[in-house]
This record gives structure tokens, C-alpha cells and sequence, in this order.
């Protein structure tokens, strides 16, 4: 949720920030800006995407060693070039981009329009900037310290940069709730919400703490608190590869990112497994793994497609290891007063690392005394250092908004999860344990078939791409699977999508069915495939168009079905991985094909850092 950069150092840092934003621009692509520092403060904000400011400021003078950038995901006021980042202070001096929410800006924006200040935009940001501005003017003191006495003013999150004319040879940045790294270079320093734009200049990064304030100049950076305590930086490696922030030659992201899930599940499973596949060994499960295996309960906290994983992964831990599992959205758990015990392990899903909810939840629940693992992918987040203990998903960077490979990362960690919670519980035999692992070694290979019929899958995305509704059924484990399906269809091609449990259907959603509705059905071979077949039949006498998802060679729904899309047979605890990858290829292809742009779809951005 918006995206932030900064550069100083001796290089001009316009083309920096420029591609950094273009890397970020994931985050939030309802507006970009930039300002540089070259004896006066140039301050250029465009609506639109990061392409449109590069075409304005074509024209403009764009010097200077100093500079900050960011991409907007709208929070107060709408997109447009006034309420475009940076924003600088009524008497020019500071400059400021920021990610988050200020909650008391009305309250601050009162007291300083009281005192004279008069604002342009309808956004939290500004007022910042002039309040910042406004403690300067009224002490003696430094840059640093204004922006120190400000963020104490200051109720809400935020990962923010800001430089001033008053002492024009450092930034300074903070974080409190929104990530923030800086990327050490030799004599230059590069700051971004995460380390995308960092990675093609440095692999040196220090990962700012809540409440750390940097006073970064180009060949020194001091780090303290808000509250002025000295910090001791910890510069730690990237092992983050370049090719893998690229599209490598796909056209989107996202089609890239479906066609990586091989490999990012090979990645994730990989060193983990025993080779002889005797057993798993997850080194982040170490300090809690007793405290997990004892569990009373087990609470799954987690947002969007992280909790389809999670409802999987529900699935999996009762069935393999008999511990009960409630799955709960990190909006609803924060707010509804749950019962959460000394006995529960809580179990936080995010591929980001930041989601706000889900990071609310995390700390609800260890205040009430519960352990907490994370499940995430970006490495450094706030999540996995929030968290008792943690599992990376090692998908690698998920760039496209609509998430596809965290997906099935998640749910290869819930697998090993499960699996060896099973077996240390003794619920799960030392061969059945054995033969689990053996299947899901297996995977990779299975979805490089899939990925094979990409053009069938073209084919009928054609036929279905001017739908306006659809449904998706499934039972099982196959049921968060048409969730994910649903989601995936809505959030990128913006056809209204239902997924449903295939029983369900005769509750209710039975009378949408016409001619002119699809009807996604995850139908593969497993113990409720007669059941399906039934509820395929019931969609078929409805007149309804039904595409379904079978196991390779299955006659039976291929002579009942418009359409079949076919997975290799597996494991029905594994089926998830694979039966989700056609409905992520289906939504795609029905995407383009209208127009949608699939990397960024509209009103969304990647991580969700506000409530
Ligand atoms: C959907 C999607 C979102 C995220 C959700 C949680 O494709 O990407 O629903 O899954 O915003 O994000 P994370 O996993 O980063 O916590």
C-alpha cells in the first residue's frame, strides 16, 4: 500500500527513484510523484501511473544527488495530482512522502489551520509536512529534531522520508506500522518500502524497527529512536536475485508468477525434506514445535487469499494430526473478542508480512498469552518479526497483485505442517508420513502438466470472457480452492464471482442458474467425486454452462461437462495445489482478454498495511 523510495548520494538520483518507483509500483498505482533536492526543492506529482510522471517530467528539470519518490494507494482524498506525494509544507522548506494513516490528522490540521497554515490537498500527508514545519519555526533546533517532536504528535502508522532546504545534505526516515529498508551503498544510500528497487543497487540492507528515526547523509547514517535512544543498525544480506523482480519475458507478472509455481514449491519444500523423504525438518518450527504439537486448538489468522490457504490448511491439521483449527479473517478476530487461551497456537498467514489486520490479530493474541507462527513470504517483514517463530514460503517476490504462487507456497508449508504435526502426534503412520512427503515431491511435475494446456485453457477463457457472473463449487478441500477461483476471476477481470461448496448450491445459489451462467465445478477424484458428479448434473438440467476441473483421463464429467480442464491424480490432501492452477489461468486469460490490466487491477494494491 503505496510505495515509497528515496537516493542520496553522488549520482543524479532521478533515474533511481524513477525505477524504483516503477519496481513498487505494485503497491499502489493511483498516482506518483518525486522531488529532488538542487538548491531549490522541485517538486513533480502526476495522477495516474508511475509512466505518466516519467512523460510530465520529460519537460522538466529533474538535477539533483538527492531525492525522494513514492506510488499512492489512496487513503484521504482522492487521486489526483494535488494529493499526489510529495507534499511539502506551506513554507517549502520540507518535503515529505509517506505510507500509512495519521488517524489524528484532523485534529493536528485544526490547531495548525488555527495558527495560519493553509492547506492544498485533503490528505493526512500534508498536514504532516506542516506540522513538522511548524515545530521547526517555533524552537531552535534541528531538522532531525522537528521531525522527532512531530511523529511524537503523531497517532497511526507510518513509514515516511523527508528532506528540507534547511539542511539540505540528509534524509530522514522513520518507520512506525509501514515497512521501510535502506539499501547501503559505497558513499550513497537508497530507502524503499521493500527491497525491490534496492536490490539492482546494493544487497546490503538494514530493516527499519518501529519507532526508528534515520538521519541518512550520503556517506554516514546515524539511526536512534523518536524517542532520541542511540540504535546499533544491523546490516543484513539480500538474497533476493534481480531475474526475479523482471517479467523474464512474460507479459504480466502474474502469468509469470503461475508458470514459476514448479519452482516456488520446489523452493519451498526444498532442504526442508529429507532426501530419502523419511522425514521433514522445518528449522522455524524449532522453538515451538512442542508447544504446537500439545496445542489445544490451533487459530489460523489471515486476509484474501491468504485465508483460502489457511482454510486448507485447516483441513490438513485435522485431518492428519486431530487438533481442532478455526480459520479467522485478521478484520474479525482484532474485533470481535475471541476466546483465545495459553492453549492456543495461533498460526498467521501473509505473504507480504504486513497486512494490518492480520499483524493486529498476531498481537492480540499473544497478549491473551497464545504462541504465535507466521507463514510468510517476504523475508524482513513485519510478521515474521512479530511472531514466536516463523516459516518463509520462499515463493520469491510476488509482484502481480492477484496472488497465484504465495498461494500454493502457503499451502506446501501448511502440508509439511501438518505432516509433521501428524507423525508427532502419532495420528499420522511412520509410512503414510513417508508416502505424504513422497507426493508432495511430486508437485512440481504435476503443474508443469497443467501449465501445458495453457492454450486450452485461452480457448475457453474466450468463450467465457464476456460473462458477468460466475460460480464455483467444490467440497473438501476443493472448496477453499473455488474461493480462491472466485477471487481470483473478481479481483482481476472484475466479473462478479461466488465460490460456494458444491452442496451448498441447492441452498440457495441453485436459482441464478440459467444458460447464461458458468459454473466453475473442482470436480478431481477423490471421496466426494460421486457427489460432485450429481451436483454437476443438477447445474446441467439448469441449463447451466459447466467447466470443470477433472482428474486426467476422467470420461465420465468430460461427456457432461461444456469443458474440462485436467489435473494429473493426487493425494486429495494435496489437490489444492494443484487443481487451483486452471482457475488461476482461466481468470488470467479472461482478464486480458478484457482489457483488465492483470498486474495492477483496479481500487487494489499489494499489501494491505491499513485496516
Ligand atoms: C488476492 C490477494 C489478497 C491478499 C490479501 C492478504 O489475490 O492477493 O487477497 O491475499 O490482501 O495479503 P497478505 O497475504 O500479504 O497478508
Amino acid at each position: 500500500m503505496c510505495g515509497i523510495v528515496g537516493y542520496i548520494g553522488n549520482k543524479e538520483a532521478y533515474p533511481i527513484l524513477i525505477n524504483g518507483l516503477k519496481r513498487l509500483e505494485y503497491r499502489g498505482y493511483d498516482s506518483a510523484g518525486v522531488a529532488l533536492l538542487n538548491g531549490n526543492i522541485n517538486v513533480y506529482k502526476r495522477k495516474g501511473k508511475v509512466s505518466d510522471l516519467e512523460d510530465y517530467t520529460k519537460s522538466q528539470n529533474t538535477d539533483g544527488t538527492i531525492g525522494i519518490g513514492h506510488t499512492r494507494w489512496a487513503t484521504h482524498g482522492e487521486p489526483n495530482d494535488i494529493n499526489a506525494h510529495p507534499h511539502r509544507s506551506m513554507d517549502g522548506k520540507f518535503v515529505l512522502i509517506h505510507n500509512g494513516i495519521i488517524e489524528n490528522y484532523g485534529k493536528l490540521k485544526k490547531s495548525l489551520e488555527e495558527a495560519g497554515y493553509e492547506f492544498t490537498s485533503d490528505t493526512d500527508t500534508e498536514v504532516l509536512a506542516n506540522l513538522i514545519a511548524y515545530i521547526y519555526k517555533e524552537g531552535d533546533m534541528s531538522v532531525e529534531m522537528a521531525v522527532r517532536l512531530a511523529l511524537k504528535k503523531v497517532i497511526g502508522a507510518y513509514g515516511l522520508v523527508v528532506f528540507s532546504t534547511e539542511e539540505p545534505d540528509k534524509l530522514i526516515a522513520a518507520r512506525k506500522g509501514s515497512p521501510l529498508v535502506i539499501g547501503v551503498g559505497k558513499g550513497e544510500y537508497f530507502l524503499a518500502s521493500d527491497a525491490t528497487p534496492i536490490v539492482e543497487h546494493t544487497n546490503s540492507v538494514i530493516y527499519l524497527n518501529d519507532d526508528d528515526l534515520a538521519i541518512i547523509k550520503k556517506d554516514q547514517m546515524v539511526l536512534k529512536t523518536i524517542f532520541d535512544e542511540k540504535q546499533e543498525p544491523v546490516v543484513e544480506e539480500l538474497d533476493l536475485d534481480i531475474g526475479e523482480i523482471d517479467k523474464n519475458g512474460f507479459p504480466h507478472f502474474m502469468l509469470k508468477e503461475i508458470f514459476e509455481q514448479p519452482r516456488s514449491i520446489l523452493d519451498t519444500f526444498r532442504g526442508r525434506v529429507a532426501k530419502d523423504n523419511s522425514e521433514i525438518v522445518l528449522g522455524g518450527l524449532y522453538r515451538v514445535i512442542d508447544d504446537l504439537v500439545q496445542a489445544k486448538r490451533i487459530l489460523i489468522v489471515a486476509c484474501g487469499t491468504s485465508w483460502h490457504a489457511g482454510q486448507v490448511g485447516e483441513y490438513m491439521i485435522e485431518d492428519l494430526a486431530r487438533i481442532p483449527v478455526e480459520v479467522e479473517y485478521g478484520s474479525e478476530f482484532r474485533y470481535r473478542n475471541p476466546v483465545i487461551t495459553k492453549d492456543d497456537f495461533v498460526i498467521a498467514i501473509s505473504q507480504s508480512g504486513e497486512t494490518a489486520d492480520t499483524l493486529a490479530a498476531i498481537r492480540m493474541a499473544k497478549e491473551a498469552g497464545a504462541r504465535v507462527l507466521g507463514i510468510c513470504n517476504v523475508v524482513g517483514s513485519s510478521i515474521p518479526r512479530e511472531t514466536d517463530a516463523g516459516v518463509y514460503t520462499h515463493a520469491g517476490p510476488e509482484i502481480g497483485v492477484a496472488s497465484t504462487k504465495a498461494f500454493t507456497a502457503q499451502v506446501t508449508v501448511l502440508a509439511m505442517i501438518a505432516m509433521v504435526l501428524g507423525n508427532k502426534r502419532g495420528e499420522l503412520s511412520t509410512d503414510d508420513y513417508n508416502e505424504l512427503i513422497h507426493d508432495l515431491t511430486e508437485v512440481p511435475a504435476k503443474i508443469e502438466k497443467i501449465l501445458q494446456q495453457n492454450e486450452e485453457i485461452k480457448a475457453i477463457a474466450e468463450i467465457y470472457k464476456e460473462a458477468t457472473n460466475a460460480i464455483y463449487l467444490g467440497r473438501g478441500y476443493l472448496f477453499p480452492v473455488a474461493l480462491e477461483g472466485a477471487l481470483k476471476l473478481k479481483e482481476i477481470s472484475y466479473i462478479h464471482a461466488e465460490g460456494y461448496p458444491a452442496a451448498e448450491m441447492k441452498h440457495g445459489p441453485i436459482a441464478l442458474i440459467d444458460e447464461n451462467m458458468p459454473v466453475i465445478v473442482i470436480a478431481t477424484k477423490d471421496k466426494s467425486y460421486d457427489k460432485i458428479v450429481s451436483n454437476i448434473q443438477e447445474v446441467k438440467a439448469r441449463n447451466g454452462k459447466v467447466i470443470a476441473v477433472v482428474t486426467e483421463g476422467d470420461d465420465t464429467i468430460r461427456n457432461m461437462a461444456d469443458h474440462v480442464m485436467e489435473v494429473p491424480e493426487s493425494t486429495e490432501m494435496l489437490s489444492a495445489l494443484t487443481t487451483v492452477v486452471p482457475l488461476q489461468l482461466l481468470s488470467y486469460h479472461i482478464a486480458v482478454m478484457r482489457g483488465c490490466n492483470v498486474d495492477q487491477p483496479r481500487n487494489l494494491a499489494k499489501s494491505v498495511t491499513v485496516e
